[in-house]
């Protein structure tokens, strides 16, 4: 099963993330968590040396992961998220670079990231070329690992105003919010793929060993599941 499902967000055309007022909320909306915790343990336990954050939008992530000693590259087309993370605290153990996927590629990396759910803005058309240039980015051996949300729990049901309504002060104003999803042209979309259809991709691009978990901890892969977690090694084969 293959779906889209695109969340219109009033006043963002073309870089949904080039709000810069939606941008400076984003981490206290999306704080480290489980998902965190996860990609900086994986990290450590295949004592990975170098490190892409594809999509690294504000860094916290990509910033926890610099650890001494550690080459990390924080990669993300959005200007605004860019210049964001590039303030921030932490910011000079990185190095950011403005762009997507295909500029990741030296072949020498331990172990490419994605989180918060990056991989569900790319589009159909791109997504071989993404997985196979963080393919080409890696070491033979090396891991990737990325988290997409579980078309079979169709969470977009849940996303409608009853449902999602928040409001709240923020530093910059009163702020009201709420999820809709559209079927047709809108801003942002987010692509849905499920378990199969993504491990045939990453096995099409050289990827193999293919592991998928329904949640943060190891948990098995359930029509319930929100999150799927997928990790995988880096082939011999090339495309
Ligand atoms: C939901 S944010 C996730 C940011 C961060 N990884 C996190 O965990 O909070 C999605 C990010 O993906 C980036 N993005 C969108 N399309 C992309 C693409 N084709 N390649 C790489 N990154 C992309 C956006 O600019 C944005 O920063």
């Amino acid at each position: 099963m293959r779906c889209t499902v695109s969340l219109a967000c009033s006043g963002m055309a073309g870089d949904p993330y080039r709000d810069e007022q939606f941008v400076a909320r984003y981490d206290f909306d999306n704080a480290a968590s489980d998902d965190h915790a996860y990609y900086r343990a994986l990290a450590d336990a295949i004592e990975a040396e170098k490190i892409i954050d594809l999509g690294c939008g504000t860094g916290l992530l990509t910033r926890a992961l610099a650890t001494p000693g550690r080459v990390v590259i924080g990669v993300d087309p959005s200007a605004t998220m860019l210049g964001y993370a590039r303030r921030q605290p932490g910011a000079e153990a990185v190095t950011w670079i403005h762009g997507d996927a295909t500029i990741a590629g030296a072949g020498d990396a331990d172990l490419a990231v994605s989180s918060g759910n990056t991989m569900m803005h790319i589009s159909p058309k791109a997504y071989p070329t993404v997985l196979g240039s963080l393919r080409d980015a890696l070491r033979l051996g090396g891991v990737i690992s990325f988290e997409t949300r579980n078309p079979r729990a169709k969470e977009w049901e849940r996303w409608n105003p009853d449902e999602t309504y928040t409001e709240r002060d923020t530093s910059s104003g009163h702020l009201r919010e709420w999820l809709v999803w559209r079927s047709a042209r809108t801003t942002t979309a987010l692509y849905f793929r499920t378990a199969e259809d993504i491990t045939a991709d990453l096995e099409r691009a050289g990827f193999s060993d293919v592991d998928v978990r329904g949640g943060w901890h190891n948990e098995p892969v359930t029509a319930d599941s929100r999150v799927l977690v997928f990790r995988a090694h880096r082939g011999s084969r090339q495309e």
